[in-house]
């Protein structure tokens, strides 16, 4: 089994966690926070020191109040009332899982999903996760530190399928999408349509068009969108168990 953490009683408790996440997902209609909470705890893996990562440690003070993490503290409440019914579920189990059960409950792909993380309370520093105001570089620099890839960083981007920026959380204003609860290829097919009323293009998304290798996967997924789905579940995988070796 994966980890000692892992056993018969605990896979039962991941598949209640699972329902109940389904449940609350979508009576508060909250997948694309929760997915942003799930990247977020993930997102800030170092591969060198082998420190952070998806291990629940978003859910301390300290981290949940790095600028880059404004508005998640709500997803942290959420899924508190998941984990007050199934206790033995590590946090990092349950963020991860939440994760996975937004692109799902929104039409995305099935996400193949290992238990056993271990918890931390031990945050790192701020900045480790991408500044939307920079370009290539600065995201090559950010995943390439995690351990992802340049396809990893393109298919994962369409996370931005779902949800919005809100200018009291990060100063940016807008969806990506016209749909922004329906995980589809939409995405990449705004981002080929350039500026377009209403809706939002970072400066990092808007790099993915100008960069000529990023270019090749966002046509690639602007077209097709069983491309994109086949990609973006094993980059999610792959992110959300980064510093993590299931058996
Ligand atoms: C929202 C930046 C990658 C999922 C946001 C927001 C920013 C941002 C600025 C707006 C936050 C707000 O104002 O509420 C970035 C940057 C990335 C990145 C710079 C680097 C590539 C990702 C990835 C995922 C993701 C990899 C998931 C796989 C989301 C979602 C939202 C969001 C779902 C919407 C949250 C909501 O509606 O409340 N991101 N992001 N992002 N991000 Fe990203």
């Amino acid at each position: 089994m994966a980890s000692p953490l892992v056993d018969k009683e605990y896979l039962k408790e991941i598949e209640k966690a699972r329902c109940d996440l389904r449940a609350l997902i979508y009576s508060r209609s909250c997948a694309p926070l929760m997915l942003r909470l799930a990247w977020h705890d993930a997102g800030t893996y170092d591969a060198k020191t082998k420190t952070g990562g998806p291990n629940g440690s978003i859910r301390t003070e300290e981290e949940y109040s790095h600028g880059s993490n404004n508005g998640l503290k709500k997803a942290i409440d959420f899924c508190e009332e998941v984990k007050s019914k199934h206790p033995r579920i590590s946090y990092a189990d349950l963020y991860q899982l939440a994760g996975v059960v937004a692109v799902e409950l929104t039409g995305g792909p099935t996400i193949d999903f290992s238990p056993g993380r271990k918890d931390s309370k031990i945050s790192p520093k701020e900045g480790r996760l991408p500044d939307a105001k920079r370009g290539a570089p600065h995201l090559r620099e950010k995943f390439y530190r995690m351990g992802l890839s340049d396809k990893d960083i393109v298919a994962l981007s369409g996370g931005h399928t779902l949800g919005r920026a809100h200018l009291e959380r990060s100063g940016f204003d807008g969806p990506w999408t016209k749909e922004p609860l329906q995980f589809d290829n939409s995405y990449f097919v705004e981002l080929l349509n350039g500026e377009s009323e209403g809706l939002l293009k970072l400066p990092t998304d808007a790099a993915l068009v100008e960069d000529p290798e990023f270019r090749k996967n966002v046509d690639l997924y602007a077209k097709d969108e069983d491309a994109f789905f086949r990609d973006y579940a094993e980059s999610h995988k792959k992110l959300s168990e980064l510093g993590f070796a299931p058996i």
